[in-house]
């Protein structure tokens, strides 16, 4: 059956993230999946996968982890969505703030998108300003104008809704001291992701990736990149705000921010909150965050996030069973050491066929990222196809390295045995064309300007 013609018959880009369509999959990848198990997905003929796509990184634990799903059906057995606030939605209040010393206050909302858009509202109302400065190396913050306006799939979106938004670069503190100097006191707020595969340095800090980073012990700390954006937001008067959508809930319970020892003034969180149940968190400190409360009396208003469905209690529910986990088990612990044997593992395969230069797998090992090049060296999306097919040959889906609980010995096996097979193909392609062992078109960059 053409699961793919119907999906795209009824659902524009024939799923509802851009990240899932057809043009971010080889041609041999299964069209419509079934339901997850564990690290395992099944398609709907039966076939089984290994996932590392983990429902776009929002599932930490595994698919279907028992105790969280039943949390999470207790909640839905109660009512799911009440008319006031509910005793399960205190509960994860508390249970998120508490997480997070510096922060005061939290607002939960459905999606990441959401709770990036909010605190750069917050951050303007805050600071009466108007800027927006983001990192330019980091490739999502929101579905909102005033992100997707700064990418080349700006069509419907007005030039206004995008010329208060401003680019400076990862590792380099001279592309934002230019922001602040080009618009001086106009910055509402500077927003990027603690890290994606480069660390914010400097190397006296840690240089390995395969370990978990402890900047609190480093004395060279506050010579981090990190480190030095946040003296330049205190200085200017910009809020600093971190999103750990994927970090969060990765790099340490307590997300990325406490591995390099930086306290923001709002932080955003999703994905691997809850195990795949929908939830998102804007959490920061009571000055900022209150502006969008209703006790101070005479206070202008800001309205910040106000949705039907905020208060759905599964995923509360889900949540805070999600951090009873992560305590007693130490999933983050788990998720380096797994990292790291994968790394190690899938490196050792790019030597054995004597292709290291062309693929590797590079990145802090509890979030790690293939890279493919061509015979040039360039990274190449022709490649990045072929190793994601030969991959699904070979039974495992990996569009990219996210990892979980559920990803034990016998999945970092069952992968190596798959690479080993996909990579001997990829030595092969380097040598004969690549052309001559793509079964389809491409893979295609999500932000493009045509189909
Ligand atoms: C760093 C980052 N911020 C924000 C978002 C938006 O989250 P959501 O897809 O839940 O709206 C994403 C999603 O990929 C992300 O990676």
């Amino acid at each position: 059956m053409d699961y793919s013609k119907r999906l795209h018959a009824l659902i524009p880009g024939g799923a509802h993230t851009y990240s899932r369509g057809d043009d971010q999959y080889p041609k041999n990848a299964p069209q419509i999946l079934s339901h997850g198990k564990g690290a395992w997905v099944w398609d709907a003929d039966g076939n089984k996968f290994l996932d590392y796509g983990l429902g776009l990184r929002s599932v930490t634990v595994g698919y279907d982890y028992e105790e969280i799903s039943e949390a999470g059906i207790a909640e839905i057995r109660k009512g799911n969505n009440l008319t006031r606030a509910s005793l399960t939605e205190l509960k994860a209040a508390e249970t998120m703030v508490d997480l997070f010393p510096w922060a005061d206050m939290v607002k939960f909302a459905k999606n990441g998108s959401i709770v990036t858009t909010a605190a750069i509202k917050l951050s303007r109302a805050y600071t009466g300003k108007k800027f927006v400065a983001m990192c330019a190396e980091h490739p999502f913050f929101t579905y909102d104008d005033w992100f997707i306006g700064t990418t080349p799939m700006d069509k419907g979106i007005p030039r206004e809704s995008k010329s208060s938004s401003l680019r400076f670069h990862y590792n380099n503190i001279d592309s934002l001291k230019k922001l602040f100097d080009k618009f001086p006191n106009q910055i509402a707020c500077v927003i990027l992701e603690p890290v994606t595969y480069l660390s914010p340095g400097p190397d006296t800090c840690g240089k390995d990736l395969s370990i978990k980073p402890d900047y609190k012990n480093c004395a060279d700390k506050e010579k981090s990149f990190l480190h030095q954006v946040k003296e330049l937001c205190k200085k200017n008067g910009a809020v600093f705000i971190l999103d750990e959508m994927i970090t969060g809930f990765r790099w340490d319970l307590q997300g990325a921010m406490k591995t390099y020892d930086i306290e923001p003034d709002l932080a955003t969180f999703g994905k691997g909150m809850a195990n795949g149940f929908a939830l998102a968190a804007l959490v920061g400190k009571k000055e900022i965050m209150e502006l969008g409360g209703i006790l101070k009396e005479g206070a202008e208003r800001v309205f910040l996030i106000s949705t039907t469905h905020g208060s759905e209690m599964s995923a509360f529910g889900a949540f805070i069973k999600t951090i009873d986990v992560y305590k007693q088990k130490d999933v983050t612990a788990h998720l380096w050491k797994y990292g790291k044997e994968f790394t190690d593992g899938m490196n050792a395969l790019a030597k054995k066929h004597g292709i290291q230069k062309f693929f590797s797998v590079e990145g802090y090992a509890c979030s790690p990222y293939y890279f493919t090049r061509d015979r040039n060296k360039d990274v190449s999306l022709d490649f990045r196809t072929l190793f994601s097919q030969e991959m699904i040959k070979g039974g495992v889906l990996i569009p990219w390295v996210a990892l979980s609980y559920s990803h034990t010995t016998e999945e970092l096996d069952f992968t190596l045995k798959a690479a080993d097979k996909a990579l001997e193909i990829y030595a092969r392609a380097l040598n004969d064309g690549v052309e001559k062992y793509l079964v389809g078109k491409s893979i295609k960059p999500v932000f493009r300007k045509y189909n």
